[in-house]
Formats: C-alpha cells, structure tokens, sequence
C-alpha cells in the first residue's frame, strides 16, 4: 500500500508550552556521549480511509497498513500522540534498535499501536495494560499480526505496582527493550508506575519511553526516575510537546 505524504498532527494546549514555569528537570538526564537529541516532526501516518466504521484508524508503519479499533469507554482505548512518536521512532531507527528476536515488553499499550509495530520488526512482544484495556488490546493485535509470519505477541495484565514478583519474576522474565508511551499524565499512579521501572529495567534493559509532557507534574516524575535510573533524552517533537528518552539502570 502506499503510505500518505508528510504532514504534521494538529497539537492540544498543553500546561507546560514555556518549559521554564515548569520544575527543573535538567539534572534528571544524563549527557549522551555520542549526538544530541534529534529534533522531530511526527509524521503523518494516519491513512485516510472511506469506511462505515467511525472507530477504526488506520495508520501505516514498517511499509504495513495498521487497523486500529478506538472507543471513547477508556484512556486506553485511543490511540496517544506518544504511541505515533515512538512507533515513528521505532521505524525509522530499526537497524541501530535492531528489534528482530529481542524481548519486548509494553506497559500501558492501550490500542497496541507500538506493540503491533515492534512485532511487525521482528520482536517477541507482551502487551500489558489494566483488566479492562485487554480485550480491545487484545482484538487489535490479533487483527494486525495473526496472518503474518512474525512472532505472535501475547497480551497479559500488568497493573503498575501490583503482583510484579508474581507475575513477571526477574529470574525468568528478562527484557531487551520496555516501551512506554504516554503513560505519564495525571492520574494517581506515579508512584506505582515508577516502582514498575525501576522493577522492570534490569541491567541491560533499555526502557524507550515516550510521553506528551503537559502538566508540572509530568516534569517531577521525569526527575524522580532520573534520581534512580540513567535518563537521556533521544529525540524532541517540540511542536507536539513530546519527548522521547532511553533509560537504562545506572552503573554503579
Ligand atoms: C494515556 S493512555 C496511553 C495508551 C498508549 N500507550 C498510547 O500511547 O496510545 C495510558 C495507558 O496507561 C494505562 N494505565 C493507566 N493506569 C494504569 C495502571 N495503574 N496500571 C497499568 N496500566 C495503566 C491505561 O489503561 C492506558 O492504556
């Protein structure tokens, strides 16, 4: 199929547009001793498409077209301008991130839009979200993988905080990769869901994380997880207020 033509996303307000009315997170993020961040646009990859159906989107990544299945019943059943900026980031940089066999984990997947791209590159995903996102989750990835000759991702319950030694112990369940969009806004589980970092980022784990950084509290979460892992930024989409960041543990 073809993919549409660049275009950029229309942006939201956002509480923190000036950075500096915002707390000073600078300290949270180490210097990259090889390039600064790069500068972005996100791309449009949403394809138009005459369909009866109102809630389904359609976008293309890795040259496949992505159905997605929306609602407005739940936070995680959009699709997140965080998700279009990492799974841009996840195509245009597949050869350095090299997905092809590695370990993935998502947390919060939502529509599984990111999962769904790491799986077509080659990635043994999970998709993790909260009990009432998983059938959606599940129904979208099912849809965009089932006929493809690629790793099957698998869709499971993963609530931030809660039965991690249970149901992900660190001795079997070692990660390459964990991806995270979006995930940081303003809801009452920032402590949790810095625990699930900090649980799930063992040592030669990289944590992809991108988010839309709105609200003053969106800054102070960045630097709590920058005081307990190694955080740098990778990429910027200033015109969606976006930022995208690698975050590994720290060396002692
Ligand atoms: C803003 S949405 C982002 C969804 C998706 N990552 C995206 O970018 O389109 C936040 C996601 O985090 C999930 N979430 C919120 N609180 C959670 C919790 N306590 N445990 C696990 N997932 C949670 C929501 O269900 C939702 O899928």
């Amino acid at each position: 199929m073809d993919c549409p033509t660049k275009e950029e996303f229309s942006e939201e307000q956002a509480e923190c547009q000036d950075e500096s009315n915002c707390p000073d997170y600078s300290s949270a993020i180490a210097e990259s001793n090889s390039e600064s961040p790069r500068i972005l646009k996100i791309l449009q990859k949403w394809v138009p498409t005459v369909s009866p159906y109102f809630d389904k989107e359609h976008y293309c990544y890795a040259d496949s077209q992505i159905t997605i299945q929306e609602s407005i019943d739940h936070f995680g059943a959009i699709v997140w301008p965080g998700a279009l900026a990492l799974s841009q980031y996840l195509e245009s940089n597949q050869q350095e991130l090299n997905l092809k066999d590695k370990k993935v984990l998502e947390i919060g997947a939502g529509t599984g839009l990111v999962s769904i791209v790491a799986s077509i590159l080659g990635a043994y995903v999970t998709a993790t979200d909260l009990p009432e996102v998983l059938e959606n989750l599940q129904m979208n990835i099912s849809r965009n993988t089932k006929h493809m000759n690629i790793h099957q991702p698998e869709v499971r319950k993963l609530v931030w905080g809660e039965d991690l030694n249970e149901d992900f112990p660190k001795s079997t369940h070692h990660y390459d990769f964990i991806l995270a969009s979006d995930v940081v806004y303003h809801h009452t589980c920032l402590d949790p869901l810095l625990t699930t970092l900090a649980y799930l980022c063992q040592p030669g784990t990289v944590l992809l994380w991108a988010n839309k950084f709105r609200f003053s509290t969106d800054f102070e979460f960045l630097k709590k997880l920058g005081n307990i892992l190694l955080v740098t930024l990778l990429a910027e989409f200033p015109e969606s207020n976006i930022k995208l960041f690698k975050v590994t543990v720290k060396e002692n």
